[in-house]
């Protein structure tokens, strides 16, 4: 039996694919999780079952009592052990994706976000206390560079000081059956002393490609078409014409975003044509995404977008939950490969 802590757990990306990878190849519970965002707890309380599960809304919470916020000092302090290893449930396998925070600007900065550290320590303090065998971070492609790589090399330093095994790949969400070009960062790591096969070579890439095609709803509310108004600022510049192709109608989305809510310029965002969706010769309109389509291009099923509006998830959070979310897919390949390497035994 393999137990799982979903930490900063979205809408649940890592813990859809594990529990489609796991199903009738090895046994898996997910011990606990924690999300900060009441939106986000709502849609992953919609889809999963979380009875007597261990949940724990913000992390820093246990990591950082009394807002000893965790660093690069204190997070593997003997006080911070003793009081997570007395409030989490012990687990195996730890997933998380963590916002990409800078380290050298902590502390300089004044932010909120600042004084309550970057969550990476939070991350390390949890490795620390609880020892899982396995753990997988996910974080954009910016970690690999920041600060002339001095944050990441302290992230994998700090990790192998852990007696992990550790090493990561830059996967693109395209690669794995999705229509999304989306670059991520996987970090991933085995304790030392369970002397599994560490997998250098990355998962392989699909065989299937996929294009926007066979996710584009054809039928779709009106509200979704942009107003003229509004389409004259979204398809301004770019090219230079009002309708581009190499501007709307990719078969590869853009990087999904988490704040495609409001509408960015489309050189940034996925807008689709009645042209590309229907085959018509004459354009008629032009819409955005569905929150639908959306959660598809993240590899999320159709079931999860139905549930979640069953449970009065607004569009405007489902946007921002799958722009936020990691590609299904990609974990699905990363759980496959790993199992393939003799993990998880
Ligand atoms: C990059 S997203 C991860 C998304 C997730 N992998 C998924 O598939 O949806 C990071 C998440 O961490 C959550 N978060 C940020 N600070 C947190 C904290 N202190 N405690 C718990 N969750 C937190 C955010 O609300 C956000 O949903």
């Amino acid at each position: 039996m393999i137990k799982i802590f979903d930490l900063f757990a979205g809408i649940g990306g890592f813990r859809i694919a594990a529990e489609k990878v796991f199903k009738n190849k090895i046994n898996i519970k997910t011990a606990g999780w924690s999300e900060i965002d009441k939106y986000c707890q709502l849609s992953y309380n919609s889809n999963f079952i979380n009875n007597g599960n261990y949940f724990i809304d913000d992390i820093k919470k246990i990591t950082s009592k009394n807002n000893n916020f965790c660093n690069s000092t204190n997070y593997n302090s003997i006080k911070k052990k003793e009081f997570i290893k007395d409030n989490l449930p012990s687990f195996d396998l730890l997933f998380a994706g963590f916002p990409c925070q800078s380290f050298s600007s902590m502390g300089k900065q004044k932010g909120f976000e600042d004084e309550r550290g970057a969550l990476f320590f939070d991350i390390a303090a949890i490795l620390h206390s609880i020892k899982p065998k396995y753990f997988i971070l996910e974080n954009v492609k910016r970690l690999l560079t920041i600060d002339d790589k001095k944050t990441f090399r302290t992230i994998i330093s700090i990790l192998q000081n852990e007696n992990y095994d550790v090493s990561w790949w830059l996967l693109d969400s395209k690669d794995y059956g999705v229509p999304q070009t989306r670059r991520r960062i996987f970090i991933y790591g085995s304790l030392k002393k369970n002397k599994s096969n560490f997998p250098i070579d990355p998962p392989k890439i699909s065989k299937k490609v996929t294009t926007t095609k066979s996710i584009l709803e054809k039928n779709v509310d009106t509200k979704y078409i942009l107003s003229k108004k509004i389409l004259k600022t979204i398809l301004k510049d770019g090219s230079g014409g009002y309708y581009s192709k190499s501007e709307i109608d990719l078969e590869i989305a853009r990087p999904l975003t988490r704040t495609m809510v409001k509408m960015h310029r489309a050189h940034q965002d996925n807008y689709y044509s009645n042209k590309f969706i229907n085959n018509e010769k004459k354009l008629k309109w032009i819409r955005k995404l569905t929150p639908l389509e959306a959660l598809r291009l993240q590899g999320f099923p159709d079931k999860f977008y139905k549930i979640a509006k069953r449970n009065n998830v607004s569009d405007t959070q489902l946007y921002m939950q799958a722009g936020n979310s990691v590609t299904v897919n990609v974990v699905e390949a990363i759980l496959n490969h790993l199992i393939d390497h003799g993990w998880f035994k």
